[in-house]
């Protein structure tokens, strides 16, 4: 059969590279896809990216299902439309992607459902939203209600950060029509972990356990990012928290949504933050897998990866189980010069060949993959065409092994600018990401 990925990130290339291995795949198209899928056997890019043109696609290549990585096409109806031409697509609908597209339906599901979540409340105006910063005062979380491509989420250590944000987004439009509401949200202090799923709208099958690295700087220091790294299984999730995670918000998220009359089918990632005591709230959903937590999950998944798929599809999730390799998996994020806020693009590559002709690079059970992300191919060169170019993921019995494995081969990559956290995965080494 043939597949389709939708999107251009490491992501994709993980489920690209993932799909290509499954023995019923004949082909996979990824659109648009980059260098790296380019590259893989049994992947073609296709460039494509309006819903309508990627229908026509699907029927004429008997594309025999779809699969779709980012948001942005998720919140814009693509599931919706490709059902309605009769297409095989795996991800929840316009209406249950508003759990991400809508910081404010999030919240009103979860306060509904009582699913743990962060106290807050949603301001239209600014006369309201200053005298709430000023009444409750810092450290406060200020959120843009819409997608903000990672731009809507303030956390303000002071009150007159708090302010500033709030200024910003109801005063100044500057993240336009997600910024015309905001959630105002109580801090919450403890350690992060992504807590993903895969739903059929009734059933749920949990993955692996994973823990992104949000920050641009080594030490959680400096702005956010869409993720500098991943690892996983994450300790943190001791076999007790996960079932408590599945009981008290996992499944009341997906029996909710079927109350509500909205089935979630698709990827749900719970950004959780798990507090001293080790309970956990959520802090945000997404209705996708993460990037880059799919690389390192994508490393360890046994399983045929179409066979979960087409269970998610039938909604029969809970007649299959995953089996994962039960070492860790890094994965190091190589991203360009002046990313989060202004990636320098267009600079060559250099040292993947090297990768490659030093025997660590792909095979199909290979200790050590290159996926790519920002990253595009020009008179044989590659080239940075994004903010996160590479993700350098490496399984290895321990945290410890997987790292030095990861980092060993992320070194010898290099282009101009290059930022790379070196600190992926302390702190499941150390239980905290100690300063060495
Ligand atoms: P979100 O997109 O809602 O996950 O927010 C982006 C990042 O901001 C999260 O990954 C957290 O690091 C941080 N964050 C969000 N909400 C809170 C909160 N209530 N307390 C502390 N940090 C938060
Ligand atoms: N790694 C964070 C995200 O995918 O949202």
């Amino acid at each position: 059969m043939n597949i389709l990925v939708i999107g251009s990130g490491g992501r994709e290339h993980a489920f690209a590279w993932k799909i290509a291995q499954s023995p019923r795949v004949t082909r996979v198209f990824v659109a648009p896809g980059n260098a790296g899928t380019a590259w893989e056997t049994g992947v073609i890019n296709i460039v494509l990216t309006q819903i309508d043109r990627l229908i026509e696609f699907a029927q004429r290549e008997n594309i025999a299902m779809t699969l779709v990585g980012p948001e942005a096409p998720l919140a814009a109806g693509i599931v919706d439309a490709f059902q309605k031409a009769g297409l095989r697509i795996y991800g929840p609908t316009q209406a249950a992607a508003q759990l991400e597209s809508s910081k404010d339906f999030a919240k009103r599901f979860m306060q509904r459902h009582g699913i743990p979540t962060a106290d807050a409340q949603t301001f239209t105006e600014l006369a309201a939203a200053r005298a709430y910063i000023e009444k409750h005062g810092a450290p406060v979380v200020v959120k843009a209600d819409g997608l903000a491509a990672g731009k809507g989420v303030v956390v303000a250590q002071s009150e007159a950060e708090a302010l500033a944000a709030v200024e910003t987004m109801l005063k100044d439009n500057a993240l336009g029509k997600a910024g015309s509401r905001v959630l105002i949200e109580e801090f919450l202090e403890g350690e992060e972990v992504s807590f993903i799923v895969m739903a059929d709208g009734e059933h749920v099958l949990p993955l692996a356990t994973s823990q992104d690295h949000k920050r641009l700087y080594d030490h959680d220091e400096g702005p956010n990012t869409g993720g500098m790294g991943a690892y996983s299984p994450a300790p943190i999730i001791t076999p007790q928290l996960h079932a408590y995670v599945m009981r008290k918000i996992i499944t009341p998220t997906i029996q909710g949504m079927a109350e509500d009359g909205i089935r979630f089918s698709g990827f749900l990632y719970a950004g959780l933050m798990i507090d001293k005591n080790n309970q956990p709230k959520t802090l945000e959903f997404n209705c996708r897998m993460g990037d880059p937590e799919t690389q390192p999950i994508m490393m360890r998944l046994k399983t045929d990866f179409v066979d979960l798929l087409e269970h998610g599809i039938n909604g029969t999730l809970d007649q299959i189980e995953s089996e994962w390799d039960r070492r860790y998996a890094l994965g190091v994020v190589l991203a360009a010069g002046g990313y989060p806020q202004k990636p320098h693009t267009g600079v060559r590559i250099l040292g993947l060949n090297q990768v490659a002709s030093q025997g660590i690079n792909v095979n199909e059970d290979c200790a050590l993959k290159i996926f790519h992300a920002g990253t595009t191919e020009e008179n044989d060169e590659i080239i940075v065409s994004g903010g996160r170019v590479l993700c350098v993921t490496a399984l290895g019995d321990s945290i410890k092994i997987a790292q030095k494995a990861a980092y060993g081969a992320a070194e010898t990559i290099c282009f101009e600018g290059r930022q790379m956290r070196r600190d992926i995965g302390n702190r499941g080494v150390s239980g905290a990401n100690k300063k060495p």
